[in-house]
């Protein structure tokens, strides 16, 4: 696969897997999943993690798979590389791997002593990758293989943080998210 075109489809593919975090940021609020619960001194998961973001998070990764699907022969044809559609599968896999992977970070940084909002360099930027892409692959084996070839993780794994630092830059600046990271 050419350069361009490897990371057109990576970043078609993870799209499902990016917007959820973003949602959530919008939806968020209300009850915390741990319910205001600590485990010792420090919270489960905290406040940052919510059902409403949850479900929103993952309702907009789902609803986001299902417009590129429909799209998915347009765009191919429009711009001369072959993007996937995403099975029913694929698309949860993505989505609520990507929500998984978020509050498994915000599990292990109150079990390291941070409070909400706290950065992790490097879990911030790949949490939601390192869950998704493993849940996708168990949901949708014959899918995830036949688009996340070697050279298409590869560029994943590159390009998320990238991805990731830039629209919370940009969420911060628009007065969404509450820190740059
Ligand atoms: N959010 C949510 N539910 C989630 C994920 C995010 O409600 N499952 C919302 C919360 O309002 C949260 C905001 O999105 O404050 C930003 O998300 P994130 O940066 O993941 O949370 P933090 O508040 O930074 O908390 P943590 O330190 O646990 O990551
Ligand atoms: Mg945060």
């Amino acid at each position: 696969m050419a350069v361009l075109e490897t990371i057109v489809v990576a970043f078609w593919a993870m799209l499902p897997a990016y917007v959820p975090n973003n949602a959530a940021v919008v939806a968020g609020g209300g009850r915390p999943i741990d319910g205001g619960r600590s485990w010792g001194e420090k919270r489960l998961l905290g406040d940052g993690k919510t059902w409403r973001g949850t479900a929103g998070g993952i309702i907009a990764g789902l609803a986001l798979a299902g417009v590129l699907t429909m799209l998915e022969g347009d765009v191919s044809a429009a711009i001369g590389i072959d993007v996937p559609p995403f099975t029913p599968l694929a698309a949860l896999g993505l989505a609520a791997g990507a929500m998984l992977g978020d509050i498994l970070a915000s599990f292990l940084k109150r079990r390291t002593g941070r409070q909400r909002g706290a950065m992790f360099p490097g879990l911030d930027q790949l949490d939601f990758v390192v869950v998704s892409l493993p849940l996708t692959a168990l949901l949708a084996t014959d899918w995830f293989v036949s688009v996340f070839s070697w050279d298409v993780i590869l560029v994943v794994v590159v390009l998320t943080p990238i991805l990731h630092v830039t629209t919370n830059m940009i969420a911060y600046k628009l007065g969404l998210k509450n820190e740059p990271w």
